[in-house]
């Protein structure tokens, strides 16, 4: 196997892709049996957090900046159970610009370096995901060259699409400018605020930009627990818990439809 890696993409930062980073790989992991490795490149490592939190582990030994550094990352990967794996991030991985220039003098080498890491690694897994910080940088460059899908975030309750268009752009520049070989599994409407409603001009103005089927028709709600597993941990004991495990199974099931849909679609020769 070769494994799908996926990047959660919007250029802001609080609009909920780390968590649907996590809860992806997480229910993929533990309920549909896929194996799974979740990339964190955000220096400020929530993901890796809320994944060491609700695991039981205690202590990073080394994290990604270690790996990009000696060329490697399978020393640095993490065995969260069975079937999902982790690639640390920590405060260290913000000085990946500086190395990056310093190690690379053309831009093609600089903003590939993670799908070149990446690619002794793929043959482990069915799915990878990686989770980016909020800005357009080095990071999220090296993310969309090693992603073949991105997974859009668009807050639903805004009235603008300002962040998922921005993200697109952006991505066409990637492919005009690096050959970029990467394409939207979907734009995945997301609802951050408690009781606020579902803006749907927003979301028909998403389906005009985007194409009807590639928005999601499952939307991630703003689920109180979902906030709280930051503190506790991802849990499983009462119905609450219940909720959120099933809006994401019902989202990742939706993802891989769509992929399926993409790949089935593809003429054999390419
Ligand atoms: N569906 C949701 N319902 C309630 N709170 C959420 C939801 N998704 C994310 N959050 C909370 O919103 C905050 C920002 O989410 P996060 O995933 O870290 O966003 P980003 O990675 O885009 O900055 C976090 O405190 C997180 O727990
Ligand atoms: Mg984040």
């Amino acid at each position: 196997m070769s494994a799908k890696t996926i990047v959660v993409g919007n250029f802001k930062g609080g609009v909920g892709k780390t968590k649907v980073a996590v809860m992806a790989s997480w229910e993929l992991s533990h309920e549909m049996n896929k194996k799974v490795l979740l990339i964190d490149m955000d220096p400020q490592a929530n993901a890796t957090t809320l994944i060491a939190r609700s695991s039981g582990i205690t202590e990073i030994p080394s994290s990604i900046f270690e790996g990009f550094e000696k060329g490697d990352l399978s020393d640095i990967v993490m065995s969260v159970n069975d079937n999902l794996d982790l690639i640390p991030a920590a405060v260290s991985f913000k000085n990946l610009p500086k190395f990056l220039y310093g190690r690379f003098k053309e831009d093609l080498d600089q903003v590939s370096y993670l799908n070149k890491l990446l690619e002794p690694l793929k043959d482990k897994y069915d799915y990878i995901f990686i989770d980016v910080p909020p800005t357009i940088s080095d990071y999220s460059d090296n993310a969309m060259m090693a992603a073949d899908y991105v997974l859009i975030i668009l807050q639903a309750q805004e009235l603008s699409l300002e962040g998922a268009e921005t993200y697109i752009s952006y991505l066409q520049f990637m492919i005009d400018e690096y050959d970029a070989y990467i394409q939207v599994a979907g734009v995945l409407p997301v609802l951050l605020r408690p009781g606020g409603r579902v803006d749907h001009a927003t979301v028909e103005r998403a389906k005009e930009l985007f194409g009807d089927d590639n928005v999601f028709e499952n939307y991630v709600k703003h689920l109180e627990r979902l906030k709280a597993w930051d503190i506790t941990g991802i849990t499983y004991k009462d119905h609450h818990d219940k909720k959120a495990h099933q809006l994401f199974q019902d989202v990742v099931a939706e993802m891989l439809e769509k992929i399926e849909h993409f790949e089935g679609g593809e003429p054999a020769s390419d």
